[in-house]
């Protein structure tokens, strides 16, 4: 059973990559990318979504544009160091020839999910600004949208933005929070399990071992984020957004666990940290699967095979 699902995106190098897995996955009909702020500017991240689908020979595939600040705060993006100064690392990506849809991306998520009600899975993989306005502007978008599988949050695990809140979230802490009281199935891939999904320098050469642009651009783009990644003392990069389509592509991967999982929005020391209520004390029914397990090294073999597939595959 094929699922069909947008990418709602702040590219980013590993959310580019994300969409290379989803062109190279057949249980997944990738029906369009929206783009929001987040790593860097919404110019750039809009640029790349349309880039990174020319490169992939899958320009048909159409690209709305989003959101560039939360609802409340400031832009907040991941700097240059993690994602390179346009956001794709050292990758020089020509200027696409392809444009978005004149359609805002709030206004495209609502018409796709509600033409199509419970067929179409959400997967967010940058801050949930489109996804909450989306929520608030159409009463039927929740009650139509089969499920958000979402990249974000850190339950047991420490922060990546702050000591205590992952990037997604504590770009807009307040979409967040609309969204994890939205109603909507939501499956959580947080910082617990994305951090043990490690993209080595030697599975970088071993898809170069096949001469393709996909090849060299999955080098190019991974090398200012591994460098950021060393100086952090880890070896390799976290693969944080393709790991969110393991959850459709190969969902025994990872082991959930059924939570009331909230976020602070107070604006203190604890911005944006998300937690779940392991006790219960709440009373609150659970409103999301929580991904807390992956078998991480065989999900980083997953898409070695499939970058090295879509290599072969598309002829330049
Ligand atoms: O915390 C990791 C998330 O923040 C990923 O989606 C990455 O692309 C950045 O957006
Ligand atoms: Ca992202």
């Amino acid at each position: 059973m094929t699922s069909k699902i947008i990418i709602d995106t702040d590219p980013g190098v590993d959310d580019s990559l994300t969409f290379l897995l989803a062109l190279a996955s057949p249980e997944i009909r990738l029906e369009a990318l929206t783009s929001v702020h987040g790593n860097i500017g919404i110019e750039n991240t809009t640029r790349n979504a349309l880039a990174v689908l020319e490169l992939a020979h899958a320009s048909h595939i159409p690209v709305a544009r989003g959101c560039e600040l939360p609802l409340i705060d400031r832009a907040y993006t991941s700097g240059k160091n993690v994602h390179g100064k346009q956001g794709v690392g050292n990758a020089q990506l020509p200027e696409p020839k392809s444009k978005v849809i004149n359609q805002h991306a709030i206004d495209f998520l609502i018409e796709k999910v509600n033409a199509e009600p419970n067929q179409i899975s959400i997967v967010p993989i940058g801050p949930l600004t489109n996804i909450a306005l989306a929520i608030r502007k159409d009463v039927q978008f929740a009650k139509n949208i089969k499920e958000l599988v979402i990249m974000g949050g850190a339950i047991k695990q420490g922060g990546n933005a702050t000591p205590l809140a992952e990037f997604n979230i504590f770009a807009d802490p307040h979409a967040a929070h609309v969204v994890f009281h939205s109603g909507i199935p939501i499956k959580l891939i947080p910082l617990d399990v994305t951090y043990q999904c490690l993209f080595m320098a030697e599975d970088v050469e071993r898809i170069n071992q096949i001469k393709s642009p996909i090849a060299k651009f999955i080098k190019d783009a991974t090398s200012v984020y591994m460098d950021f990644y060393k100086s952090e003392g880890i070896d390799g990069c976290a693969l944080h957004d393709p790991l969110t389509l393991a959850t459709i592509i190969a969902p025994d991967l990872l082991r959930f666990e059924e939570y009331h999982v909230d976020v602070d929005m107070s604006g203190g020391v604890s911005n944006g940290n998300t937690f779940a209520d392991f006790m219960n004390v709440s009373k609150k029914p659970a409103n999301m699967q929580v991904a807390m397990q992956v078998r991480g090294r065989d999900f980083i073999e997953l898409f070695i095979e499939r970058m090295e597939t879509l290599c072969k595959n598309i002829s330049f």
